[in-house]
């Protein structure tokens, strides 16, 4: 079992640091990918990930011809031939955000059987918005031996209000109805800059749809799609990650090609803490005097709100900022575990339901700590860099599945830190 470990407490990160193509981009435009009939889709800027591999072999196991081209972080996929309905168990187990091949598998195929998603740690997350919006498009839906069987020979176009704003129930949906007959309209769509990146490979693919990053999103069905080829969009979370790591550590550091549109919602409440972020040619660069920051109260919520994936980060950034932060969590219902293992180093922090009360500036110490959840990873890594002594970091499957070189792009920072097997 590897573990990061960090010696801690004098850190100020300094310099250039580059971010990768986003995971929660890629995944659904993986999922695109089999919608194509005619043509190879190509897509570029590829992060190399546990979850990128993981998708690859599900799209695999559908009988799609799959190219990773980690030297030139590149994914060419055919899927030209007859293509299977079923997504194998093995694969769709192991990650939640393949539930969304669900609508192009059944878009093209009339069939899709795929296993129901397995338990997650920060939430209970239902997908019962991907199977209503299906089922408004005239699929019929059964649930059997752990698997969900949709049924629809041809989708139709359907007007359909989300009660939720998901981010995965709006891609399956807008994926679907690419290929169903007539006009999907779908409302309080998620708005997401991954979703506007997901609409863009679907037009490339000769799909017609509109409004993507509004909350009404307009899909008109085409008859079928070609393959196209597409860069994907910057990873704001791992942006965003080192950001917060530059503000915690009294650094300067200049994160290259972050989309300064993308992190606003963050950027506001670093702003707001005293943390100076500036827009630069190359990148947003972040600097930061810790001692003179304040305390700030952030709540999570869909985009454009503040995103429940810096939620755990920045938790780690109030708890060096001397006097009270609340972080109030509204996407997800279990997303505070990382705050239990940052007691461990010595972190002062109340929980009431869907909010922390973090009682920052406390001295924090080195210890040893498991990761609950992928930011849970980041968060304390980061507390590591802040904490007096050595920190080690268990349980790197999580953040695998979300940072590419994490800890050396950390080291090129200035870090002390290195990544060890302990078997
Ligand atoms: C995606 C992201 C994840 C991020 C989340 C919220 C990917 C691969 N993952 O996850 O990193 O944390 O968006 O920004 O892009 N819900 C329902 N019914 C549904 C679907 C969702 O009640 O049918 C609820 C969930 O339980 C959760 C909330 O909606 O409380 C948000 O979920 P959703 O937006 O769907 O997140 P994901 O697409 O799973």
């Amino acid at each position: 079992m590897d573990k990061i470990i960090i010696e801690g407490g004098n850190t100020r990160l300094q310099g250039e640091v580059t971010i990768e193509g986003a995971k929660n981009a890629v995944l659904p435009l993986l999922a695109a990918t089999i919608l194509p009939v005619e043509g190879k889709t190509v897509l570029k800027n590829v992060p190399i990930l546990s979850d990128v591999f993981t998708m690859n072999h599900v799209v695999r196991g559908l009988n799609i011809a799959v190219d990773f081209d980690e030297a030139l972080n590149q994914v060419t996929v055919d899927a030209t031939g007859a293509i299977l309905d079923t997504a194998p168990y093995e694969y769709v187990s192991q990650m939640r955000a393949s539930i969304v091949v669900l609508g192009p598998i059944l878009a093209r195929n009339g069939h899709a059987k795929v296993s129901m998603p397995g338990g997650c740690t920060i939430g209970s997350r239902p997908i019962d918005l991907h199977l209503k919006g299906l089922e408004a498009m005239g699929a019929s839906i059964h649930q059997e031996g752990g698997d969900i069987s949709a049924t629809a020979e041809k989708l139709k176009g359907a007007h359909f209000y989300m009660d939720f704003p998901s981010v995965g129930a709006t891609q399956n949906l807008m994926m679907a109805a690419t290929l169903a007959e007539g006009t999907t309209v779908l409302e309080n769509a998620a708005r997401e800059p991954e979703i506007v990146d997901l609409a863009n490979l679907l037009n490339k693919m000769g799909a017609r749809v509109s409004g993507a990053g509004t909350e009404t999103l307009t899909i008109r069905g085409v008859a079928e799609l070609h393959g196209a080829e597409h860069n994907v969009v910057q990873d704001r979370i791992e942006a965003g990650t080192f950001m917060v790591a530059a503000a915690m550590t009294s650094g300067n550091v200049l994160i290259k090609d972050a989309v300064w549109e993308h992190n606003r919602p963050l950027i506001s409440k670093l702003r707001e803490m005293g943390v100076d972020v500036r827009e630069e040619e190359a990148g947003i660069r972040v600097k930061s005097d810790v001692s003179k920051l304040k305390p700030v109260t952030v709540k999570t919520l869909p985009h454009p709100g503040f995103p429940t994936d810096m939620q755990a980060q920045f938790t780690a950034l109030m708890a060096v900022v001397k006097g009270e932060s609340t972080m109030i969590e509204t996407v997800f219902e279990n997303r505070f575990q990382h705050l239990e293992e940052m007691r461990r180093m010595g972190l002062h922090s109340e929980i009431l339901r869907d909010t922390a009360m973090i009682h920052g500036g406390q001295r924090l110490q080195g210890a040893q700590v498991m990761s609950t959840d992928l930011r849970a990873s980041a968060a304390l890594i980061l507390t590591g860099l802040v904490a007096q002594g050595q920190t080690k970091v268990g349980q790197l499957s999580h953040l695998d599945r979300g940072y590419y070189q994490f800890h050396e792009k950390l080291a090129q920072l200035g870090a002390d830190i290195r990544r060890e097997s302990e078997d």
